[in-house]
């Protein structure tokens, strides 16, 4: 459980300004607490972590990535025609990019950053901030991104064997040449952002896209084949609590993904921790998941990489990555809530980097906030005429981009506000699960809010005041949602879409809503636009497709 904070104390202060009030103080509190940390670094992004929360800090404060991850092959400037305008629609504040190495180094030891620059002058024209995707040794699994002089050259950069003694097209992490070759480009890349980024557009790296290997749990070269025969590192054993030995000593059964995965941990910490010797931006690994529920033979899914199962091995392997993300692929929401739980640790800031484009996807916007979540991002929603189907969307069109822009639109005029409350206190939200049913959120030991789908404004669809209502349109592909942070012990912030919130007592105390202010933000400030009473309140709170944000007092009688 996240501890509870009282955010103002309130007994001094009209109500009229209460809310308003605790906000500011809450402001004032994450400013006075953070700014030592901050102020040393004030204009660097980075992870800051506190009783179990995290927040990226962005020009000192923390900063809501509502991203979108442009499509593999986006990343040449005759694209970025196709991709501003869809970032726009989306109403994005933080565009993914793939850097590759094949773009940066042609012809060893030939640098050219040519598209990074003019990326950087758009993304600033745009003002919208940068997460690179460094495509090298590893994009899913096979080396496709690296050089042809890499990749063409089997006796310099040897791939993975498997026990059959087959070839894979995955590049082994086992041999010097290799990580050497792609560390000096990665480090070239950073050194090139150090001089021609100096205020931080690119706010996030991805060293390497989904590590691992398919189709062999891992190599079984002679190389290998030694290695895995040695003792295990003594700081593996040791933050694994285990006693000394070898790979299949310490591991038994699990030996051969275990040693993968800090093989590969091990190689892409010290291309992560060389660049960042560069310029120390903060640096997360992305995930190709396995089941979330039940055993998966590694032979299907990317063996080595930062599975569920093997946190624990790339924790200790990669101490200079920040943030190990899951890419999200699976369309039902028992997975995708079982894969945030997963992934949402005290020692991991939970960020989606990709997610599937369908507009079933864009509910869980609000099931990654709720868990404090530091972004979120569709993939491949750009207009560059290439669709995932049936991983995503089928067709990437305006509606496709208006599945998400209606939560972002709702978001990001409080983005930052959002992550100041999710990092300093409190936050709740879930997406309409799949069955569609209500759900009741305890929001610590006094309240509960309860969301509930598929309602009119007025009365309720089961019991409807005067005769039969008919069903909500629109409501094929589940797409509701609802966010609440805590303002102080008894007030509550909250906003979402196509949701009923409903407040309930947890000890069963008489209690009603003494105030619903609708408002908004802007710049940063809480502007009030009018209170709702009436029928407005009568049955709910309704969050419609209209951006609403509410701050609620709740008290006794
Ligand atoms: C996950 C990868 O990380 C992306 O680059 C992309 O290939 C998607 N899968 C599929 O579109």
């Amino acid at each position: 459980m996240r501890p509870h904070r009282t955010i103002a104390n309130k007994a001094k202060i009209p109500f009229g300004r209460a809310l308003s009030h605790a906000l500011v103080s809450l402001i004032a509190l994450a400013a006075a607490s953070a700014a030592p940390a901050i102020a040393a670094e004030a204009s660097i992004p980075k992870f800051v972590a506190k009783d179990g929360r995290h927040a990226l800090l962005v020009d000192g404060a923390p900063f809501l990535m509502l991203g979108l991850q442009v499509n593999n092959s986006s990343n040449y400037p005759s694209q970025l025609p196709k991709v501003w305008p869809a970032a726009k629609a989306m109403h994005v504040n933080t565009l993914e990019v793939p850097i590759a190495w094949e773009q940066i180094e042609p012809v060893e030891g030939r640098f050219d950053f040519s598209f990074v620059d003019v990326l950087l002058r758009q993304a600033r024209d745009n003002d919208v901030k940068l997460v690179l995707l460094w495509f090298g040794t590893w994009k899913n699994n096979g080396p496709s991104y690296a050089p042809e002089w890499v990749k063409l050259d089997n006796n310099r950069f040897p791939r993975v064997i498997t026990a059959k003694g087959e070839t894979r097209n995955s590049l082994s992490p086992h041999f010097p040449a290799t990580l050497e070759a792609d560390k000096k480009a990665f480090v070239q890349l950073m050194r090139h952002l150090k001089a021609a980024d100096p205020d931080h557009t690119v706010i996030l790296i991805q060293p390497e896209n989904e590590t691992g290997a398919y189709s062999a749990v891992r190599d079984y070269s002679p190389t290998a084949q030694k290695l895995f025969a040695g003792p295990v590192p003594a700081q593996l054993v040791k933050a694994m609590g285990k006693t000394p030995g070898t790979w299949s000593q310490v591991f038994g059964k699990d030996a051969d993904e275990y040693f993968y995965a800090w093989s590969i941990g091990r190689y892409v910490n010290e291309i992560a921790a060389a660049g960042k010797r560069e310029l120390p931006l903060p640096m997360y690994v992305n995930a190709a998941l396995r089941d979330p529920f039940k055993y998966q033979d590694p032979y299907t899914y990317s063996s080595g990489g930062p599975t569920w199962n093997v946190l624990e091995v790339w924790k200790a392997a990669a101490p200079s990555i920040d943030a190990i993300a899951p890419d999200i692929y699976m369309r039902e929401s028992d997975n995708v809530r079982k894969t945030l739980e997963q992934y949402d640790r005290p020692d991991n800031p939970l960020f989606v980097p990709e997610i599937g484009s369908d507009k079933g996807y864009a509910r869980h916007v609000y099931d990654v906030l709720g868990r404090h979540g530091i972004g979120f991002s569709p993939f491949g929603l750009d207009q560059t005429g290439y669709s995932n189907y049936p991983l995503g969307a089928k067709t990437v069109d305006a509606q496709a981009l208006e599945n998400f822009a209606v939560h972002y639109r709702l978001l990001a005029p409080m983005a930052r506000e959002w992550a100041r409350l999710a990092y300093e206190g409190n936050v709740w939200g879930a997406g309409e699960a799949d069955d569609r049913k209500a759900e009741t959120l305890k929001l610590g030991d006094r309240w509960t809010a309860t969301l509930s789908y598929g309602e009119w404004q007025f009365g309720s669809i089961d019991q409807p005041w005067m005769g039969k209502a008919e069903k909500q349109p629109g409501r094929e592909v589940p797409d509701g949602g609802a966010l609440i942070a805590q303002l102080s012990p008894n007030e509550f912030l909250i906003t979402g879409y196509r949701a009923r919130v409903s407040f309930g007592s947890v000890k069963g105390e008489r209690f009603l809503m003494a105030r619903v202010e609708e408002g908004h933000f802007e710049d940063g400030q809480w502007v009030f636009d009018r209170l709702w009473n009436g029928d407005q309140t009568d049955y709910g709170l309704n969050l419609t497709t209209t951006p609403q944000v509410l701050k609620v007092k709740l008290a006794t009688y």
